[in-house]
């Protein structure tokens, strides 16, 4: 291989083939210019406060974890290092482990130089509790802290991450992930693993992939015959915008949920590409062959027709396999599982239908000129509110007129995915929180407002959430202290 590193992505096809890179300094978030000063996102006169929407002060059970924000040098295996914004000088930060009905309370304790946040994505808190800079908290600002307290009443795979500059902050490190164990196991694992897939991005457009803590290979331990679950979150953003690929080796295997939810009926799958949107959450489940080990390949960004050595995961005793499988057609959430009931169907009378058309253009954001992210052709905060009112049922028609995927977020609330491109689904019922949209797609979901407050509804390609692709879900009457803008210095994302 030529040693000439003039082009960086010449540096990154070299990963990990044994040259050093690093990262170098990460700087501090910049609002941009153009932010107004202050923006107060609630109902004028609302008679509730998101303050008050918090959790009991007393539970059966409580679990307590304290989350420090703050910098670190990482080594991510042996061929490249890092400066990162880390909970607890790790990056994942720790993987917080809870039972279903725990009320769960984190204390944030912030030794970064500038305000961060956490939200809990995917798990429906009290709105007071949803972490977002400007809406429902101020960031906390370096050396003060702040008590998160929720229930966890769904189990699932879950991930957290800072929601003040969260493009810039989350990217650099400021995430991790949080389970729930039900009561009641549904399936049956001997081990347990999870993994969160981030993609970290330098000076020059250089991205790396990492699987953990490692751009390497990652090795757990297997027995033959043992069942696994795997959880795999998509933590980051690619450069290419298009959804992360991840496939197992060497063993069947079945999705037994997305973003935390049971899945009915799941089939067997084989090297089934598995195509993860930012935020979106997989958890998989095979049995250990006789012999040798199972992998999880991921995709290799910059050509989607081909899985890459690096970086993967190796269950047992074994090595990466010799060839690496095509990437076969993707799985489709569509038709995967057996039909099941549902509380909300496409049948099922809606008392509000909003219609977001997403879109991109060149044009002007919050003082930027640049590429902008567009819902109904306007990009935030011009892009306004969905009213809902609490017991309502509400469906959503996002319609991807642009050539690149929207993972599209909903705070506080689990939907259920109706249709694609207007044909309903036929397999298993699909709860998420963050639905992946392909270019040129439409998809219609519903929820039921269950949860009042002021929340966030946002593409989770956080380029796209800082540069336009944002809107606000607001219940009647509510009204909130904070701002968005520079005289708080609170910037949502
Ligand atoms: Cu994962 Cu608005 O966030
Ligand atoms: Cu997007």
């Amino acid at each position: 291989m030529s040693t000439g590193c003039a082009n960086p992505f010449a540096m990154q096809q070299m990963v990990p083939g044994g040259t050093n890179i690093n990262m170098g300094v990460l700087s501090a978030p910049q609002a941009p210019s153009g932010m107004p000063a202050s923006l107060n996102m609630g109902m004028q006169g609302g008679s509730t406060s998101v303050t008050s929407l918090v959790a009991p002060q007393k539970a059966a059970s409580v679990k307590h974890f304290t989350l420090v924000a703050q910098p670190a040098h990482l080594t991510l295996g042996s061929t490249f290092q890092t400066d990162a914004w880390t909970f607890n000088g790790t990056s994942p930060g720790p993987t917080l482990r809870v039972e279903q009905g725990d009320l769960v309370v984190v204390t944030l304790v912030n030794h970064l130089s500038f305000g961060v946040t956490i939200h809990w994505h995917g798990i429906d808190v009290p709105n007071a509790d949803d972490g977002v800079a400007g809406v429902t908290q101020n960031a906390v600002e370096p050396g003060q802290s702040f008590v998160y307290r929720f229930f966890a009443n769904d189990p699932g795979t879950y991930w957290y991450h800072s929601h003040q500059f969260s493009e810039a902050e989350t990217d650099g490190g400021l995430y991790g992930m949080i389970i729930v164990d039900p009561l009641k196991s549904t399936f049956h694992a001997d081990v347990d693993y999870s993994v969160a897939l981030h993609e970290w991005n330098g000076s020059n457009n250089q991205s790396v992939l990492a699987l953990n803590n490692t751009v390497g290979v990652l090795n757990k331990a297997a027995r033959p015959g043992q069942w696994v679950r795997l959880r795999i979150v998509n933590t980051s953003s690619t450069t290419s915008g298009n959804p992360q690929l991840v496939t197992l080796v060497g063993a069947p295997f079945k999705v037994i949920a997305l973003d935390g939810h049971d899945l009915n009926g799941p089939q067997w799958l084989n090297e089934t590409p598995l195509p993860l949107g930012a935020a979106q959450r997989y958890d998989l489940l095979f049995q250990m062959p006789s012999t040798d080990s199972v992998t999880l390949l991921t995709g290799d960004d910059s050509d989607p027709q081909h899985y890459q050595d690096a970086p993967a995961l190796v269950l047992g005793q074994g090595a990466l396999p010799a060839v690496l499988p095509g990437v076969k057609p993707w799985f489709d959430l569509t038709k995967y599982g057996q039909p099941a009931h549902s509380a909300i169907t496409p049948q099922s009378h809606f008392d509000q239908t909003y219609n977001l058309t997403l879109d991109n253009q060149v044009g002007s954001s919050l003082g930027r000129m640049g590429m902008t992210y567009t819902i109904n052709g306007k990009v935030f905060p011009a892009t306004g509110m969905l009213m809902v009112k609490e017991g309502q049922i509400i469906k959503i028609h996002f319609d991807n007129q642009s050539d690149l995927y929207h993972p599209m977020h909903l705070h506080g609330h689990t939907f259920v995915v109706l249709a694609r491109n207007g044909r309903v689904l036929t397999g298993s019922p699909v709860y998420l929180d963050t639905i992946l949209i392909a270019p040129h797609t439409s998809y219609d979901i519903a929820f039921l407002a269950n949860n009042p407050g002021l929340w966030m509804l946002h593409c989770h390609n956080l380029l796209h959430a800082n540069w336009g692709m944002d809107m606000m879900v607001m219940y009647n009457n509510i009204s909130t202290p904070y701002t968005v803008g520079k005289t708080s210095g609170n910037i949502p994302d």
